[in-house]
């Protein structure tokens, strides 16, 4: 009886975990910064967010729900962010032709791109 029960026990607690840890939200290796979140929030966010009406860039990427993403798709966010940026395609150039305001400056730019590859790559050592 007591050993039927302990191996109960045990296979609760190891499923348990299991389970757990399959659910557990990547943790990056910190918040995001002030000064990353401004540019993002300036140049960005408004396509990018879970209630945008732009349902293409909604689909792509979602800058408030970031931090809900499994490790590896949240790698794959920053790798695409990093190459969005260098090609030049973010923020799309239509839309800046409107709203030149919310261009990116070079140092910007560079800020965003060293950003989420530190990011990218402090979530691979984790794994
Ligand atoms: C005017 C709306 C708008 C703004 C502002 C905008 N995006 Fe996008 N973004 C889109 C749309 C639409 C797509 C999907 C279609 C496409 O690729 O053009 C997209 C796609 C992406 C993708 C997926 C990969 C790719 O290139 O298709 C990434 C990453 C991305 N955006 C990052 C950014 C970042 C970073 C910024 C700010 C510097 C930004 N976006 C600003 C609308 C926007």
């Amino acid at each position: 009886m007591k050993k039927s029960l302990s191996v109960f026990t045990l296979v609760v607690l190891v499923s348990g975990l299991v389970a757990l840890a399959a659910k557990k939200p990547a943790q990056t290796s910190e918040p995001m910064p002030d000064d990353v979140k401004a540019v993002i929030q300036n140049s960005c966010y408004g396509c990018h967010n879970s209630e945008s009406r732009n349902e293409d860039g909604k689909k792509e990427i979602q800058f408030d729900k970031l931090d809900e993403l499994s490790a590896i798709k949240k790698i794959h966010a920053y790798k695409e962010i990093g190459e969005a940026l260098e090609k030049n395609e973010m923020p799309p150039k239509k839309f800046l032709e409107r709203f030149p305001d919310k261009a990116l400056s070079e140092e910007n730019k560079k800020m965003l791109m060293d950003w989420s590859k530190k990011e990218a790559e402090a979530l691979v050592k984790e794994m």
